[in-house]
């Protein structure tokens, strides 16, 4: 079967998505798939070729010509973070197409994707998070009025965004407007929120062999201050799977990422954040295009369950084509 790799995206976490995809390229099993990587890139969508030649895609049936030959990809394997990969436009355009992809649908991604309207629909079933005011671009800014809200310190973020792009913590009222700076200059929505003093914790479901799965916790030790890009990607964090709680607290977060994935209609992958404070989940956000790198959080989730790379690909695909 001919898969697409689409990887790359239109958001600034263009370079994560190509480890991303890069790595799902080469633990794609070749008896069962013929991969190809697809760029998605805003200047254009091409084929990569090994020996580094590009093939522009012909986005009306999502095509190309590769040695005189037109190829179709039969499926999708969806490793594009942020826009249009992971909110909802490639799901849209694919689905019309009746091309089968690996993420969730385009409804789930779009909601998913923008942080207050996850949470606030969560809210309904029970899943807490942090207090939060929202903000579009161009809103009146009324720094007391927000902190008397929120408290210090707080996050200020991306409403949609990926890998801490556009957030920032901050601990006084003079830093609220560059951080406002910050994060609208990855989206025209911001969330300030609340600092949740407590545990991070991060938790996969997928479908996996037709069922919902829940993957073993990681919990997440930064070295710095808070989770931000450098500790994602830089080293500057240690990731314990399983995560270090009682057991009773992982029953409760494995309980509430399944009931968010489930009532939301889900499939594909999924990763969820949680900070625990004083026994209680908080939920940050899910991410359902996440990282697929072998040191990325999911994959080593899926380690610890016994689904190796290839297997958990391959599963992706198989779930995709059903
Ligand atoms: N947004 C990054 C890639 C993640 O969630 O893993
Ligand atoms: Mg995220």
């Amino acid at each position: 079967k001919n898969v697409a790799i689409i990887m790359g995206g239109y958001s600034t976490e263009y370079d994560i998505s190509i480890k991303s995809g890069s790595v799902v390229y080469q633990y794609l099993d070749r008896n069962s798939y013929n991969p190809y990587k697809v760029i998605i890139a805003k200047e254009a969508w091409y084929v990569l070729l090994d020996n580094g030649q590009k093939v522009e895609i012909d986005k009306g049936d999502f095509s190309a010509f590769i040695h005189g030959e037109k190829i179709k990809f039969e499926v999708v394997f969806n490793a594009i973070h942020g826009t249009p990969g992971e909110d909802g436009y490639m799901q849209a355009y694919l689905e019309m197409l009746g091309i089968p992809q690996t993420a969730c649908d385009f409804y789930q991604a779009a909601l998913t994707f923008n942080k207050r309207d996850l949470l606030s629909v969560l809210k309904a079933y029970g899943i807490r998070s942090a207090e939060s005011v929202y903000l579009n671009e161009g809103d009146p800014i009324d720094a007391d009025a927000i902190l008397a809200k929120v408290g210090l310190p707080c996050f200020v973020k991306a409403n949609r965004a990926g890998s801490s792009m556009g957030t920032s913590k901050i601990y006084k009222k003079e830093e609220l407007d560059q951080a406002l700076a910050n994060a609208f200059a990855e989206d025209d929505q911001v969330l300030i929120e609340a600092f949740l003093d407590g545990t991070e914790v991060s938790v996969g479901v997928i479908t996996y062999k037709g069922k919902t799965k829940v993957l073993p916790i990681t919990e997440i030790v930064p070295h710095g201050d808070w989770f931000d890009y450098k500790a994602k990607y830089e080293g500057g964090s240690t990731e314990y799977t399983p995560a270090r709680i009682p057991q009773e607290m992982t029953d409760k977060i494995s309980a509430l990422a399944q009931k968010a994935y489930e009532v939301l209609g889900m499939k594909g992958f999924s990763r969820s954040e949680f900070i625990i404070v004083d026994g209680n989940p908080f939920m940050l956000e899910m991410n359902t295009t996440p990282g697929l790198t072998e040191q990325s959080l999911l994959p080593q989730q899926a380690a610890e369950a016994g689904i190796p790379l290839a297997e958990l690909f391959d599963n992706a695909l198989t779930e995709a084509l059903k």
